[in-house]
């Protein structure tokens, strides 16, 4: 996908932690890092099987519900590209211990490092109107905003619901975006927002449209309003979760990465 594709390549970042990796996105993802001459560790539950699927990329073991583990696989990280979520599994509570806990315990065991951050998250994250959708999502976008960490982040909506000649790329704000996108085009954005100072402290929804990928990158994100600065939400999300009502353990989440920003920063 970066044939022809031209980005000003201003951080100056090459080991990426890759949170997520064996996953459908984090896969891609890998790829898209190695493409772009950077050097990819992988965050791996299960080093042997993940050997199968991310052949001759550098694992490191770790969990994110073992924070201790997680000290060691962000050590020296330039970047950080969080593409993890629950498999469901017997836990009813997945999303709030994977998705989003995964998300503080990283961002905990960063330690107040700083590095570049891409988060993706979901479609829908901040849509309460619609049933199913829980808050975990945004309250991983928000930990990430309050962390200080330079960020994008990008929820990209429907996996594979798109064909062969949408190579396009629309990127929204504000959370109402439908529509589909190509995991590959996910993975190039993810990995492209890192390299670009155009795509930091932005949010935007990801839809794959008819036309040719882009090849202008800087420009591509620098038509996106950013994020207003202190703030926990997107720059055009709707203003319904408030802070003051959320649960004590989300506040007190936020509290915790507020205070990691304050002590290093
Ligand atoms: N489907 C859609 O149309 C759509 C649209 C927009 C957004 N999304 C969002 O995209 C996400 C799915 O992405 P995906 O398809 O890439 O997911 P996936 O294939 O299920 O991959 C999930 C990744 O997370 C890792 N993981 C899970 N628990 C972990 C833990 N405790 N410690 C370390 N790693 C852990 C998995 O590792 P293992 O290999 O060890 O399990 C795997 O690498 C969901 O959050 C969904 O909401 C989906």
């Amino acid at each position: 996908m970066d044939q022809g594709l031209t980005m000003s390549r201003n951080q100056n970042i090459t080991d990426v932690l890759m949170v997520g990796a064996t996953g459908s996105i984090g896969q891609p993802a890998v790829r898209a890092a190695q493409r772009h001459g950077l050097h990819p560790r992988a965050l791996v539950r299960d080093p042997r099987r993940a050997e199968q699927l991310l052949p001759g990329v550098e694992l490191v073991q770790g969990d994110l519900a073992d924070p201790v583990s997680l000290r060691h696989a962000v050590s020296g990280a330039e970047a950080l590209v969080l593409t993890h979520r629950s498999s469901g599994g017997p836990r009813p509570d997945a999303r709030a211990h994977v998705d989003y806990g995964g998300a503080r315990n990283i961002l905990a065991a960063l330690d107040g490092a700083q590095p570049r951050t891409a988060l993706m998250t979901s479609i829908y994250a901040t849509r309460s109107d619609i049933p199913g959708v829980t808050p975990w999502k945004r309250r991983s976008e928000r930990l990430l905003r309050a962390s200080g960490l330079p960020y994008t982040i990008v929820p990209p909506c429907w996996f594979d619901h798109v064909g062969p000649t949408q190579r396009r790329l629309v990127l929204e704000q504000g959370g109402t975006a439908d529509g589909g996108i190509a995991r590959d085009q996910i993975a190039e954005t993810l990995v492209g927002s890192l390299l670009t100072g155009t795509a930091l402290g932005k949010t935007f929804e990801l839809i794959a449209a008819g036309g040719q990928e882009p090849s202008d990158w800087d420009g591509f994100f620098g038509d996106l309003k950013s994020d207003e600065s202190g703030s926990l939400d997107g720059v055009l999300d709707p203003a319904d979760l408030p802070v003051e009502a959320e649960p004590q353990a989300v506040r007190a989440d936020l509290d915790a990465v507020r205070s990691l920003r304050g002590a290093n920063g």
